[in-house]
């Protein structure tokens, strides 16, 4: 794809940008001659960007769960782009919560869907007066627990099937305004997430009664094993997913990116009940005892 300058290729913006799929397309859309603001939470997470990337990178420092933050984040990429708009918004920042959802603590539970969920509609309201200039694309990052729900990520499942019909909403709602929306579905990605969740349910565990945990030990095992022998890709699947719907003229309403997505579809149309069995098999849980 041949390099273009920035006039012609216009301005994007990124959220989740400080690493993992968000600065891996952060450094493609870059090469690619797009002029990219890049939103991270830490000025330092800012400066490695200009520093690893490329200086012509712009961060831009804001917390999707903050209104505050994000208006002055609006503000500060108005003034930058002026009456040319954005041709691209990527809702990409994103978190997970594990764990058996008897556990999960209802603040994290809601900190879930206020990154996965509300931050993304927080920011694409932000940010569209900006997208209506250039009659730009929105792109959002699901998953497929969007489209199937997975025991032990019932909080990541429901945030990312809610951001799934959010997002199909929106595309019609956004027709008229000749603005287009697309969603990546991503399979297993090389990147922290899966770590910093591992350490998030750790530290809330620590709050929970003995007994309680107990209970779900032999299940807490069986899934940290599973998650740990998943088979990790490398982002750039993802990130050419996001620069084809960045740059097609008709770009795809969904994007699987990544081994085994193809499958989603499959287990979507089976019966509950071997659903189930299935996924319980994949997350080494079909023997676990059962608890009286
Ligand atoms: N990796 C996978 O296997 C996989 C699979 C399917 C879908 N996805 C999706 O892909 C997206 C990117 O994930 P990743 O794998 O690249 O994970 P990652 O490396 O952990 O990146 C997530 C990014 O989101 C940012 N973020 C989290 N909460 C935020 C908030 N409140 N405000 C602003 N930024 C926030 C993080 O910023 P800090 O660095 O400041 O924390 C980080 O830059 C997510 O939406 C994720 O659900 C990933």
């Amino acid at each position: 794809m041949a390099t273009m300058t920035q006039a012609q290729r216009g301005a994007v913006l990124i959220t989740g940008a400080a690493g993992g799929i968000g600065m891996a397309a952060v450094r493609r859309l870059d090469e690619l001659g797009f002029r990219v603001f890049a939103g991270v939470r830490k000025s330092s997470d800012g400066e490695r960007l200009q520093r690893e990337i490329s200086a012509r990178i712009t961060p831009v420092l804001f917390d999707i769960t903050d209104d505050a933050s994000i208006a002055q984040a609006a503000e500060i990429v108005t003034r930058a782009v002026g009456e040319v708009g954005l041709v691209g918004l990527v809702n990409n920042a994103g978190m997970i919560v594990e764990g058996p959802l008897e556990l999960i603590p209802t603040d994290e539970i809601r900190k879930q869907f206020e990154v996965n969920v509300i931050g993304h509609i927080a920011v694409t309201q932000a940010f569209l007066p900006l997208l209506r200039k250039a009659k730009g694309h929105i792109v959002n990052i699901s998953a497929p627990t969007g489209q199937v729900a997975m025991p032990y990520l019932g909080a990541l499942s429901g945030s990312k099937a809610a951001l799934e019909f959010v997002t199909d909403a929106l595309r019609s709602e956004l027709r008229p305004f000749g603005i287009s929306v697309s969603i990546i579905e991503p399979g297993a990605m090389q990147t922290d997430i899966f770590k910093k969740s591992a350490a998030s349910a750790q530290q809330f565990r620590q709050r929970l009664p003995g007994e309680l945990l107990q209970l779900y030990a032999p299940a807490l095992a069986a899934v940290a094993k599973a998650l740990a022998n998943q088979r990790l890709e490398s982002p750039g699947v993802v990130v050419a997913a996001i620069v084809h719907s960045l740059t097609s003229r008709s770009p795809k309403t969904r994007y699987l990116a990544g081994r085994g997505t193809g499958m989603i579809a499959v287990l979507r149309l089976l019966p509950d009940h071997v659903r189930d069995g299935l996924l319980l098999r994949a997350f080494g849980l079909a023997n676990t005892r059962r608890v009286s």
